[in-house]
């Protein structure tokens, strides 16, 4: 029997795939917008040009297994040119994600692919002198798909609806046939599933988009506040701290007396303090912090030499407003935490260095690495709060932190800065 229309889940396939594909272009274009969500939009288009491919695959699978309804009769050269516009556009649809997958494959630094942040997709073995000839292949691709398939093809769609009245557009229609009642379509199955698949891949897609918890604001803020701190600790503190050490200021001489009669053991107040880090993704700034830590810290001023702290951080509570790039950070690329998932600050001693000012020697344990490691900071004791500030630089590449082709620094920078704030009470 000859179709009068395609196949329900082809038509399905073409009209979600249009969208995909018009949505594919425009983040293309704006993929190198500087606005912080760099990362996240490259392994969205990655992710989404899979997608692409797959359901490529499946509307070919589904094209040689069902017939397609006979062409519209109409004068030869129209005839050909929609047979030549429909292959150009399977070509396209297949030639866009492989000439992607492979420039992405050839780049001087490959980054990862994480299918919708969970399946990993392996680089394509091609040589890196390639990267041009792909890039190149991919932008033209792409403006050809948007400037001549797709206006050629939605034009012809329109005159053979609205000139020819025909039933070409009808026919890629979903839902449309055997006229199906409402309750009768609402139960079909196979009505359902490409609906929800593409309705899961969007909301799927949007939900990894978004990201964890936003931590750049008010990393920023902080950030830059505590750049001053090593001249001015009392910039740093929060709002709450900030009374706190208002209220305690007129009796401070008490305070340091107190301070220095015995070996207090404090007790951080995590809500007051952070452990964060950054660093710049091919230009861009990144900002992150880790929620997990605890901290030991047996500290008296006027008895360093008895002094003490342990602070180890939970590196798989890592958080750089970005799950993805999240992921990355705590797999084996980076942090490996499947094999080392803390970090380890253990002090050897202290010297005092200024008025309020410390420098906390040590030894640091990252990446299965331990190395010497001190950390200068700056520390207000009032009564019985502290707030200890540092800001200071970590070279990850001496702790392994990076490999592959992340040992290069062209795309993340060795030094990482770390910004430290410790607000602690006196036990
Ligand atoms: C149907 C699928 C796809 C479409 C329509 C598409 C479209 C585009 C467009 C319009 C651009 C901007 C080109 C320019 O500014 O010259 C672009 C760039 C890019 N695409 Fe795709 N793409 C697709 C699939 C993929 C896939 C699967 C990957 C990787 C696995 C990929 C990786 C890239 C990369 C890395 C760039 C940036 C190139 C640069 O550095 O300028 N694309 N894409
Ligand atoms: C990126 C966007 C698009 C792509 C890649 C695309 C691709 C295709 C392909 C390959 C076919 C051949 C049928 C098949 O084998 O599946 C087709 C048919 C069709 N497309 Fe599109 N299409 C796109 C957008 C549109 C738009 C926006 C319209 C609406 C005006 C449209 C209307 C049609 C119609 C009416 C047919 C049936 C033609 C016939 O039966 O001869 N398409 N499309």
């Amino acid at each position: 029997m000859t179709p009068t229309t395609y196949h329900r889940a082809s038509r399905y396939l073409h009209w979600a795939m249009a969208a995909l594909i018009f949505y594919m272009v425009f983040l293309g274009w704006t993929l190198e917008d500087k606005d912080g969500g760099l990362f996240s939009r490259y392994q969205m288009h990655k992710s989404v040009g899979f997608l692409i491919l797959a359901f490529t695959v499946v509307r070919i699978g589904l094209r040689l297994a069902y017939k397609a309804p006979p062409e519209i009769e109409g004068p030869k050269w129209q005839m050909a040119a929609a047979r030549a516009v429909h292959i150009g556009f399977y070509v396209l649809m297949i030639g866009l994600p492989l000439t992607g997958w492979a420039l992405v494959s050839t780049a001087k630094v490959p980054v990862p692919t994480l299918w919708f942040g969970v399946v990993p997709i392996p680089h394509l073995p091609l040589s890196h002198d390639l990267n041009a000839l792909f890039h190149n292949l991919h932008g033209v691709f792409a403006k050809l798909i948007f400037y001549v398939l797709i206006p050629l093809h939605v034009g012809a769609a329109l005159m053979h609806h609205f000139i020819h009245k025909d039933d070409t557009v009808t026919r890629m229609l979903p839902g449309l046939e055997p006229k199906p009642t409402i309750l009768k379509s609402a139960l079909n199955y196979r009505w359902l599933l490409p609906a929800v698949i593409v309705v899961g891949a969007f909301v799927g897609a949007t939900f990894l988009m978004r990201g964890n918890a936003p931590v750049e604001a008010p990393v920023v803020a902080e950030a830059q506040q505590s750049t001053d701190t090593s001249t001015d600790a009392s910039a740093n503190l929060s709002p709450e701290t900030a009374a706190v050490t208002d209220s305690a200021s007129t009796s401070v001489s008490q305070a340091v007396s107190e301070e220095s009669t015995a070996l207090r053991t404090w007790v951080v107040n995590k809500a007051a303090s952070h452990v964060r880090f950054t660093t710049t993704f091919n230009g861009e700034a990144i900002k992150g912090g880790f929620s997990t830590y605890t901290a030991d810290i047996v500290f008296d001023s006027a008895q360093l030499d008895k002094s003490s702290a342990t602070v180890v951080i939970d590196l798989a509570s890592v958080n750089s407003g970005d799950s993805m790039r999240d992921d990355s950070l705590t797999g084996s690329d980076f942090f490996g935490v499947a094999q080392h998932p803390k970090a380890t600050f253990k002090s050897t001693g202290f010297a005092k260095t200024g008025t309020d000012k410390y420098v906390a020697k040590g030894k640091l344990t990252l990446h299965g690495q331990t190395k010497p490691f001190d950390l200068p900071f700056t520390l207000k004791i009032t009564g019985d709060t502290a707030l200890m500030t540092a800001t200071t630089k970590l070279n990850r590449l001496d702790f392994g932190v990076g490999s592959g082709e992340w040992a290069a620094t062209d795309a993340v920078p060795a030094d990482v800065s770390l910004d430290l704030k410790v607000s602690a009470k006196a036990k």
